[in-house]
């Protein structure tokens, strides 16, 4: 796995400073948990497993999914009941809003992922985080059709760097979404990497809605040899 490290990542984060572990999952578990500052919950989990369940409030949400989307849906949220638990806090109904997004209890803010069989949450305490973006994708280039979708001009990409946009993007929609409670294209929002290698920040580019309101976002990225990880969070309090 390639790892690019910010001076503070290479404190905690950086993979090749890890303790060793033959669990490739382990590993992915720990990446993806320093991708986020302390104060953040993270659970990664590789599949589904057979005992992961929704709890029965959240059973409504299934009505009308395919088999394959339901065992997405429901993955996501073992991994969000997990990452909770890391917090502290008890297992409760994570409902879907009707813009798709997650509904937290109440205290409660995160992000979930999902590609393929992986799957992954982030949690945090709403008195230390507005908000948290997380995504993940299959490393690999990016379509050049899609990547057109994706990019700005002033994003000059080759397929493998249009994937690594492409996915930090999402975790910013994730994060800024519930925030500025408008769609924000992916045209309308630029990407800036000139900071530490590994994070990143975001330009909007957008009359839809006040920039400031996002200011304090920031974020951090991994590129893998199976998996592109993109998380991003915004501070209380700033
Ligand atoms: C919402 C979106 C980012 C999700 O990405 P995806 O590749 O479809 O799916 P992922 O597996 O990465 O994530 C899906 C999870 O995101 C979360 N999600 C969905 N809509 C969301 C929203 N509006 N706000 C926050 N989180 C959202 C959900 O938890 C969902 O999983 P679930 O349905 O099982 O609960 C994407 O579908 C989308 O609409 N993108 C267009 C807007 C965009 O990305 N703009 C970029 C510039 S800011």
């Amino acid at each position: 796995m390639h790892v690019g490290t910010t001076p503070s990542l290479m404190q905690t984060a950086d993979m090749n400073q890890l303790r060793p572990t033959p669990d490739p999952n382990a590993r992915l578990q720990a990446v993806l948990e320093n991708l986020f500052p302390v104060g953040v919950g993270l659970s990664y989990s590789a599949r589904c497993p057979a005992a992961a369940s929704l709890l029965p409030d959240e059973q409504i949400h299934t009505q009308g999914m395919i088999d394959n989307r339901r065992i997405e849906f429901t993955h996501g949220r073992y991994c969000a009941r997990q990452a909770m638990r890391k917090l502290g806090v008890p297992p409760a109904p994570i409902h879907k809003l009707h813009d798709r997004s997650p509904a937290w209890p109440a205290g409660i803010t995160g992000s979930i992922a999902h590609t393929g069989e992986h799957a992954a949450a982030a949690v945090a305490r709403t008195r230390e985080f507005v908000s948290l973006g997380l995504d993940l994708e299959h490393a690999g280039p990016l379509e050049a059709e899609t990547a057109e979708l994706i990019v700005r001009p002033n994003e000059a990409a080759d397929g493998a760097h249009a994937k690594l946009l492409f996915s930090i993007k999402e975790s910013i929609y994730k994060c800024i979404h519930p925030v500025v409670q408008t769609y924000v294209d992916f045209q309308e929002m630029e990407v800036d990497l000139s900071g530490p290698p590994g994070t990143f920040r975001a330009i909007p580019h957008t009359h839809n809605f006040d920039a400031a309101t996002i200011a304090g976002l920031q974020g951090r990225y991994r590129v893998g040899e199976r998996l592109v990880a993109s998380a991003c969070w915004i501070r209380a309090g700033r």
